[in-house]
């Protein structure tokens, strides 16, 4: 969570403040003079000096000064100070100013004048103004949350933030966050506009898109039992769009799916979602690269190199275990299965009589790892799904650890020559089935990094992830699933293969990949009919169930269909990355918790009888009220 400091403080980890708001931004627009304000608070500058005005806005923070009172009055634009005392303020003013509350709101006339001393952490920091006369507006009760934060206090806990929103919404840090955003925005329009595409909306009503989540249902009134599903996404609207002659079209588009979730989930979020007529993968990439360089310069200010590299998926798997590997950690997965298999270790021979393999990380540095630690990073591998963790330590005495006493000479010079293991690392294996081993590597990877601080913060690592497979098998039904949906042409070899032997097929779909997290996804639809229903069927529905709930897409398939492909970018993660915020919540303006609740506005509520029977439903159990 981002901490709490006024504005001319930087918050932000990665995002130096000054990018974020510099001066002639925070004065921006021009003018915010009003029938209540001659200006905005941060926009008062030394040239006024002497100059009578009116400003109005929230009262931060007041300092009583034995008879002289200050005031840092905010809105938007930043905080002014306003200062009274008895040879410039009337009578009533400096009477009100001494029972004022945090958050009233007050207008305040009165001229400015150079500060005794100036503040340079403050934008307006060499002014102030003296009140002549002061009127408020309104009155604030005691605040559940304060939105001046004295330094070194900590925020107040998110539930809290979250049920008074509107308190929480005023503190600087979460009116930069939403202006940021703003600007992200207005710089997605502008590049795509640039580039030839047309923004369209799609439908809230509708029926289900399966991307791989549940629905939210809409009941209709006037269909009884009959149920719209918000959408999970525009997928299948921006093929039938580009089907419909739009050949570039975008959306900043609403998507909602009713999954568990985490810090960077929430089942309402935002997707630019974006679709090509007549591309391959090499054009999506290059207009979203486009899309990102304009994001960057306008919203960060900086220069963003491209194009993004590339890489297969069967390769992200095998070198870092995950299809969002963060390249900011230089550690990579090898395989030692010949090194250590048949020198006398029983668990690695058993994995490769298995079918497995012996797979490792080598930690420079992490012989510093007690055995305790290691305890933790075993625990973390078996959750992950692993048998376990087995380590050699590598120090200045020899090697330790479970296989060390079959490590001879020959074992200890590949280990030296081969993985580079030297004095003071360690090495995690695990050993088994690739699945298995992936899991675990990826996660011993990310949290060694953290512990052993190697990850290089100060490197942006982009990355297209390509060439995914079609399908995954499902735990469950061991039927195949569509790995990301099921909208993507296989690849071109492949197809052939797609009724005998489905898990084979590699897609071609991909992700964008950002310091290790999944910013976007997408793929070159599959715009042939035919193939598109074995790609349905595959997954195990019947040709009428394809035909009920896709035939209206392949049916715009069968009037000429242009090749099509696009990509999905999630705005709230990658406006999180911007400002370096860990939670999603803190980029979104009435986020929902992660028991999907609207804590403001007490969201889902109970209905009442009447409306349940209006609709046709009935609720098992005891919740309505
Ligand atoms: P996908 O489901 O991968 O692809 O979503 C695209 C991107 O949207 C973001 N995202 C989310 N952000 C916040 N909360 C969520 N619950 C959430 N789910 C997804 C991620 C993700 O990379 N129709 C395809 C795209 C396509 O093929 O064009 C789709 O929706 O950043």
């Amino acid at each position: 969570m981002c901490s709490a400091l006024l504005l001319t403080v930087s918050p932000f980890p990665r995002v130096p403040l000054s990018k974020l708001s510099r001066p002639s931004e925070r004065r921006e627009p021009a003018s915010l003079d009003t029938a209540w304000r001659d200006a905005g608070c941060g926009q008062i500058e030394a040239s006024w000096v002497e100059r009578e005005i009116r400003v109005i806005g929230w009262v931060h923070r007041r300092r009583d000064l034995g008879g002289l009172f200050f005031v840092d009055l905010r809105d938007r634009t930043g905080l002014l100070q306003i200062s009274f005392g008895p040879e410039w303020t009337d009578a009533a003013a400096l009477e009100l100013v001494s029972a004022l509350n945090p958050e009233d709101v007050v207008q305040a006339t009165g001229v400015v004048a150079p500060r005794p001393r100036a503040n340079p952490d403050m934008l307006t920091g060499e002014i102030e103004l003296r009140v002549t006369s002061l009127e408020r507006v309104s009155v604030a009760d005691p605040l559940p949350i304060l939105v001046y934060q004295p330094p070194d206090e900590a925020l107040p806990s998110e539930e809290l933030r979250l049920r008074h929103r509107v308190l929480d919404l005023r503190r600087p840090e979460m009116q930069r966050n939403l202006r940021l955003r703003h600007m992200v925005t207005n710089a997605v329009r502008a590049s795509l506009s640039e580039q030839g595409f047309v923004e369209i909306e799609t439908p809230l009503l509708t029926r289900q898109t399966p991307e791989g989540a549940r629905d939210y249902l809409v009941p209709s009134r006037v269909h009884q039992g009959r149920f719209f599903a918000l959408p999970q996404s525009p997928q299948l609207y921006k093929q039938l769009l580009v089907c419909g002659g739009f050949d570039r079209y975008f959306q900043i588009a609403k998507c909602l799916r009713d999954e568990d979730l985490r810090a960077d989930r929430q089942p309402e979020f935002t997707q630019i979602d974006i679709e090509m007529a007549f591309v391959e993968q090499d054009d999506v990439f290059r207009a979203a690269e486009r899309m990102f360089q304009r994001v960057w310069r306008d919203g960060l200010e900086e220069d963003l190199p491209a194009p993004f590299p590339r890489l297969p998926h069967a390769e992200a798997m095998e070198r870092f275990g995950t299809d969002k590997p963060d390249l900011r950690i230089p550690w990579e997965i090898r395989d030692f299965t010949d090194a250590l298999t048949g020198i006398g270790f029983g668990i690695f021979d058993g994995a490769v009589r298995a079918g497995g393999r012996v797979r490792g990380l080598v930690l420079p540095g992490g012989a510093a790892l007690s055995r305790s630690r290691i305890a933790h990073y075993d625990k973390l591998a078996r959750e992950a799904g692993a048998r376990g963790v087995l380590w050699l330590k590598r120090s200045a005495d020899g090697w330790s650890g479970p296989p060390a006493k079959v490590v001879g000479e020959e074992v200890a010079a590949a280990l030296e020559a081969r993985f580079g293991v030297g004095e003071g690392d360690l090495v995690f294996f695990v050993a088994g089935p690739d699945a298995e081993s992936s899991t675990a590597l990826d996660r011993l990877r990310r949290t060694a990094a953290r512990e052993l601080d190697a990850v290089d913060e100060s490197r942006e690592t982009w990355l297209w992830i390509t060439e995914f497979p079609l399908y995954e098998e499902d735990a469950e039904t061991g039927l195949p699933v569509p790995a990301q949906h099921a909208f993507t042409m296989p690849a071109d070899p492949d197809i052939e293969r797609l009724r005998e032997d489905p898990l084979s097929v590699t897609a071609r779909a991909y992700d964008l990949v950002y310091n290790g997290i999944e910013f976007g996804s997408g793929s070159i639809r599959c715009h042939l009919p035919e193939v598109q229903r074995v790609i349905l069927e595959a997954t195990g529905l019947t040709p009428e169930e394809v035909e009920t709930r896709f035939g209206f897409l392949l049916e715009a398939f069968r009037f000429g269909v242009p090749p099509h492909g696009g990509v999905a970018v999630g705005m709230d993660r990658l406006v999180a990355e911007m400002v370096g915020c860990a939670s999603i919540r803190d980029v979104i303006a009435f986020p929902k918790t992660a028991a999907a609740r609207g804590l403001l506005e007490r969201s889902p509520s109970t209905v009442t009888p009447a409306e349940l029977e209006e609709l046709g439903i009935s609720v098992s159990g005891s919740t309505i009220a």
